[in-house]
């Protein structure tokens, strides 16, 4: 019998709890063994829930319980998640989380001391909730450089961009529509400026590239200046927008960003649609790979935590592969990045032909302004450019 602790008792917690008693037969035979969570720890009481049993508020019963073999974290947020993963890892426990902001500053760091007392370090939830693309990085797609990650790593967003796009929408009341159903948080900024998915993108680029790609020198944009305006523009053009993350290589180097961009319907994210996730990873010997599914919500992203514990039992002490070193990967200077733009302007054509050299127009029909797509240039020109011109209501980077 395999005992572990669930720190947390929130929506995923609940659901880790949920998963490993209803599923218990099949776990038992994944496993080799039955698997029994010993403790649930929160700081709230659940009268009357069947976790009540095994609650506690004290992390030091849990600590010092040399009988639960893995941890799992699913409390979210850096304190006290740092310190409770770290001292887990140094009593020689594995951990599993499905915390994305742990996992992307401490990472590295996490895996190390994991490996050093022979245990695992275990994320699998913290990027694309239940789509599995932490282990197909890690253990699957072992043969290839990987040249390119490109997801829509946020739920939120997508669904609000989605029903802007169906419904022709704006952006605050699509806002408010996704907090009254639940999707959205009360306080949305995470979400819509871009602070999750960036966290997930440099989770994927640091695996990819085996250093750690530090999330705050990440490019990010997020949505909340886009408009039904823009949509407009981007059905004429018979285009979506999408947040997207990207890591990518571009000659020798990486460029990484979180931003807005039209995806042509030939992308294999353009119907990714809703709260669902979608990742294009790209190598250079298999192609593109893409994994979509659920990218949050509690029992896909719990079935996530639980098939870390599944591995990390499987696994009790031998450390799994996972090559993402501390030493940190230089990314490409963003401003450097090259790709077309769609500008939306209330210049005159000859005026935006006179700084931009040959564009392409869009007409959406919207009177006081045009719009158009510029030829292929870096970051560094399209501000100069912009500037220039003075007149630009907003601009949007174009996928390839
Ligand atoms: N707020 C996140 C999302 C939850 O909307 O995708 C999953 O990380």
């Amino acid at each position: 019998m395999i005992k572990v602790a669930i720190l947390g008792y929130g929506t995923v917690g609940s659901g880790v709890f949920e998963i490993i008693n209803e599923n218990k037969e099949l776990l038992t035979s994944n496993i080799g063994d039955e698997m029994e969570v010993k403790y649930v720890l929160d700081l709230r009481d659940f009268p009357g829930d069947p976790c009540e049993e095994v609650l506690v508020h004290d992390y030091n019963i849990i600590l010092n319980d040399p009988e639960v073999e893995v941890v799992i974290e699913v409390m979210g947020g850096l304190k006290p998640a740092y310190d409770f993963v770290k001292s887990a890892l140094e009593a020689g426990k594995s951990v599993c989380t499905s915390n994305k902001e742990l996992v992307a500053k401490y990472g590295a760091e996490l895996i190390k001391i994991a490996h050093s007392h022979n245990r695992n370090f275990l994320f699998e939830a913290a990027v694309g909730g239940g789509i599995p693309i932490i282990r197909p990085i890690n253990m699957h797609i072992t043969a290839d450089k990987i040249c390119e990650i490109t997801g829509i790593l946020n739920g939120t967003t997508n669904y609000i961009l989605t029903k802007m796009d169906k419904e022709g929408a704006d952006f605050e009341s699509t806002l408010k529509t996704a907090q009254d159903l639940g999707y959205a948080e009360r306080n949305p900024e995470a979400d819509i400026e871009g602070f999750d998915a960036v966290r997930k993108i440099a989770i994927l680029a640091s695996l990819a590239k085996g250093k750690t790609v530090d999330f705050e020198e990440i490019y990010t944009e997020g949505i909340s200046k886009i408009t039904a305006a823009d949509f407009k523009y981007a059905k004429v053009m018979g285009r979506s927008i999408k947040l997207l993350g990207k890591c990518k290589n571009e000659d020798d180097a990486v460029v990484a960003s979180v931003a807005p961009r039209l995806l042509a319907p030939d992308h294999p994210l353009y119907n990714v649609n809703d709260v669902v996730n979608g990742i294009l990873v790209r190598g250079n010997m298999v192609g593109d790979l893409v994994f979509i599914g659920s990218g949050a919500g509690k029992l896909p992203t719990a079935s996530a935590v639980v098939s870390d514990v599944v591995d990390s039992i499987r696994h009790l002490n031998v450390p799994t592969t996972i090559l993402w070193d501390e030493e940190k990967l230089e990314l490409e200077d963003f401003s450097k990045s090259r790709k077309k733009f769609f500008v939306r302007t209330d210049a005159l054509k000859e005026e935006a032909e006179t700084v931009f050299g040959a564009v392409e127009y869009v007409d959406a029909g919207i009177s006081g302004e045009i719009g158009f797509i510029t030829e292929k240039i870096s970051e560094e020109d399209f501000s100069k450019k912009a500037e220039k011109l003075g007149k630009v209501i907003s601009r949007i980077r174009v996928e390839e």
